[in-house]
């Protein structure tokens, strides 16, 4: 028998199948329980021992060569195909990179998210209470009775109907009925700010009908003014990134504070922009008034169900849009609620810079 013939017949249609199930029929002719060299090898068991001896090693030599071929064309159409694959669903690195988010965090989130930050590190946790409010808790219960002048100077929005109880129904003209809230729904100790819109019916280049606010609130025991300042006085720090924050406290009036300071920071003109820092006596330099604080008032204590004779505390309110417009030199407040999308792709942060105090609280416009 010719096995170098029967062997070379075989490599060649190897050789020619082009594709792996064609590959596959060939090994099962070849090499399967029925195939021809399978059965060369049977014929083995009906020869002499001389002749045994002589075909045994080519009848094995063909079936080594016939497998060999076998696997080594297996290979070559797997790696064709993956090479086809690689081809088909290559990318185009030199295509132009696709474009970037386009929306942007408006500045008066970008100002709370900061503060949050900054009150966070200091213990601080974030309060909320709704902006449909009633007359007790956004003045009777922040000691301004219905008689009370304050009230009326508030320039409040009222709802025409009363509640339930009788209240009368406002958007609420500060954030600081959340202190009241904040006491009646979590005791004593606390520390607290509460961001959000307050309303007054207000409206010229330096107010618009709503606004923002920061309150702040801090309930212990033996709780003085000093505490009250070194707050403000860390907080504008961080919030400004600026260690030269001089700030002038200056007695003033709140209902719902005992004794009210008023804030006021130094500042100066840099480039025709306001900037923060250095004492407000200094030369070149002016005095702002910034917000508004005090001790909390015994009555206020009384109201959020807290005994005035065993808790102090101080409160603080700021406005959020002041602060993004004097940190981020922005003039005209109004600007900051059109909705127009070129401001805001000016004025706006990527929603990527996230403020952090390791990073910055004030990660670049
Ligand atoms: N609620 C005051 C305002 O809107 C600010 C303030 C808050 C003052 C807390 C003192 C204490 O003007």
């Amino acid at each position: 028998m010719d096995y170098a013939a029967t062997g070379s017949q075989a490599l060649a249609r190897i050789a020619e199948s082009g594709n792996l199930d064609a590959l596959e029929a060939l090994r099962i002719e070849f090499l399967g329980k029925q195939g021809s060299i399978s059965g060369l090898l049977k014929t083995l068991g009906g020869m002499s021992a001389d002749e045994r001896q002589s075909e045994g090693p080519k009848i094995h030599a063909l079936r080594e060569d016939v497998s060999a071929a076998l696997a080594a064309h297996k290979d070559a159409l797997e790696s064709a195909a993956l090479e086809a694959r690689l081809a088909s669903e290559s990318i185009d690195l030199s295509l132009p990179a696709p474009a970037s988010p386009r929306g942007t965090i408006h500045p008066v989130s970008q100002v709370m998210d900061e503060l949050a930050e900054i009150f966070a590190d200091l213990g601080f946790a974030v309060a909320t209470g709704p902006e449909i409010e009633d007359g007790w808790h956004n003045f009777t219960a922040l000691n301004m009775p219905e008689s009370h002048p304050a009230r009326a100077m508030h320039d409040t929005f009222y709802f025409p109907d009363r509640n339930e109880s009788g209240e009368e129904m406002l958007l609420r003209t500060h954030t600081s009925p959340v202190q009241i809230r904040t006491m009646l729904e979590q005791g004593a100790p606390l520390r607290i700010i509460a961001p959000g819109r307050v309303y007054r019916s207000d409206s010229d280049a330096t107010h618009t009908p709503m606004f923002h606010q920061i309150e702040g609130l801090v309930i212990d025991k033996g709780i003085h003014l000093g505490h009250l300042k070194w707050t403000l006085e860390t907080m504008l720090g961080a919030f400004f990134e600026r260690d030269d924050i001089v700030l002038r406290l200056r007695p003033s009036y709140f209902p719902f504070t005992e004794p009210s300071v008023e804030v006021d920071t130094g500042y100066s003109f840099e480039g025709g922009r306001r900037v923060v820092g250095g004492s407000g006596d200094a030369p070149g330099h002016s005095w702002m008034e910034l917000l508004g604080s005090g001790m909390v008032n015994r009555h206020v204590l009384a109201a959020g169900g807290l005994d005035p004779d065993e808790w102090q505390g101080f409160a603080f309110g700021v406005g959020v849009d002041r602060l993004a417009m004097l940190k981020y030199g922005m003039n005209d407040l109004r600007a900051f609620f059109d909705g127009d999308v070129r401001w805001l792709a000016h004025y706006g942060f990527s929603p990527l810079d996230v403020p952090t105090l390791s990073g910055g609280v004030g990660a670049g416009a």
